[in-house]
């Protein structure tokens, strides 16, 4: 019985995505989220809303994967405590409204 559990749990760890995924978010909760925590930092980088970290033409994401990292590696940086279904919200908010990854 308990090798079972310790084969299940493994199981568990090992299916939970690495990235956020852009995909099972909701993008109106995204953007609630995104204007809170990540505009600022952004806006004094780049003036405006600072979507320009977004759209600028060398910007750095070029898959759903790279967004949903990057996500999570700026709420980890900022310490913003959003959990993956958070992340996944801004994941697809961002995708929705700049990156339109496919
Ligand atoms: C303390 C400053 C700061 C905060 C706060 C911040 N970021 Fe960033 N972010 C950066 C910097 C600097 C870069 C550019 C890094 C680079 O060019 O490699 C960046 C880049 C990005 C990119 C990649 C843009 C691209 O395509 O090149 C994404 C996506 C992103 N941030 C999302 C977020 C999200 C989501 C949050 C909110 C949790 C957030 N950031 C908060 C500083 C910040």
């Amino acid at each position: 019985m308990k090798i079972f559990l310790i084969i299940l749990g493994l199981g568990l760890y090992a299916s939970a995505p690495a990235f956020a995924d852009s995909d099972k978010g909701d993008i109106k909760i995204g953007k609630t989220l995104h204007d809170k925590s990540c505009i600022a930092c952004h806006a004094s980088k780049f003036g405006e809303d600072g979507s320009k970290m977004y759209t600028r033409a060398d910007h750095k994401v070029t898959s759903k994967q790279q967004l949903g990292s990057r996500v999570k590696t700026c709420n980890n940086n900022v310490g913003a405590g959003w959990f993956p279904e958070e992340e996944a919200h801004v994941a697809a908010y961002l995708n929705a409204t700049y990156y339109h990854l496919k």
